[in-house]
């Protein structure tokens, strides 16, 4: 095989750059314990399977959230909406009491929090759980999901949010 060159060596500044490139939509996953509920932001999110309804998501290890929420077996994807980039910024410091301040409604199913003004959300309960080096990948069982908001939504690429009319 040959050699190959710094620039195309599946290094971390390599593979967040290449990645980078790549947009997504951009999702916090809720859940935990329903009287102080966790949450954090994850671009990782997509559909996966229509029979039986999965979805995926990847969080990381070292995500201090994603414990809480796998002990309850259950997750709420909130897909955001063009304009909710403070909440995604929010969810994306670890730490701290996430919720504070934060409007936010039980999911019917699963009792994970549906949080106000999302773009859609995707209630699910956790049908496996695969390890995959330094994240996990998560495949959940849709209980229910519906579009809770129109508009566009919102989408990173390159390392920005941008919104998506
Ligand atoms: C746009 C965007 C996408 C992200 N996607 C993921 C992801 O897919 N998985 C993940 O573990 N962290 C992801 N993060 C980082 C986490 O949101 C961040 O590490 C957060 O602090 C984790 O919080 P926690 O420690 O409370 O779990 C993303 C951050 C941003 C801004």
């Amino acid at each position: 095989m040959a050699e190959r060159s710094d620039l195309t060596r599946p290094d971390s500044k390599n593979f967040r750059q290449v990645l980078g490139r790549l947009p997504t939509g951009v999702v916090i996953v809720t859940g935990g314990d329903p009287q102080d509920p966790s949450g954090l932001v994850c671009g990782s999110f997509m559909s996966v399977s229509l029979e039986p309804p999965l979805v995926a998501v990847s969080p990381a290890k070292t995500s201090s959230s994603w414990p809480a929420i796998e002990a309850e077996g259950s997750f709420c994807a909130n897909v955001l909406a063009e304009g909710q980039q403070d909440l995604a910024q929010h969810f994306a410091v670890s730490g701290g009491d996430k919720f504070a301040g934060i409007g936010w409604e039980p999911a019917p199913a699963t009792g994970a929090p549906i949080l106000n003004d999302v773009a859609a959300w995707i209630d699910c309960r956790i049908y496996k759980q695969i390890e995959a080096g330094d994240h996990w990948l998560v495949l959940g069982e849709v209980l229910e999901l519906s579009l809770h908001r129109d508009g566009g939504a919102l989408v990173f690429h390159g390392g920005q949010f941008h919104p998506l009319s």
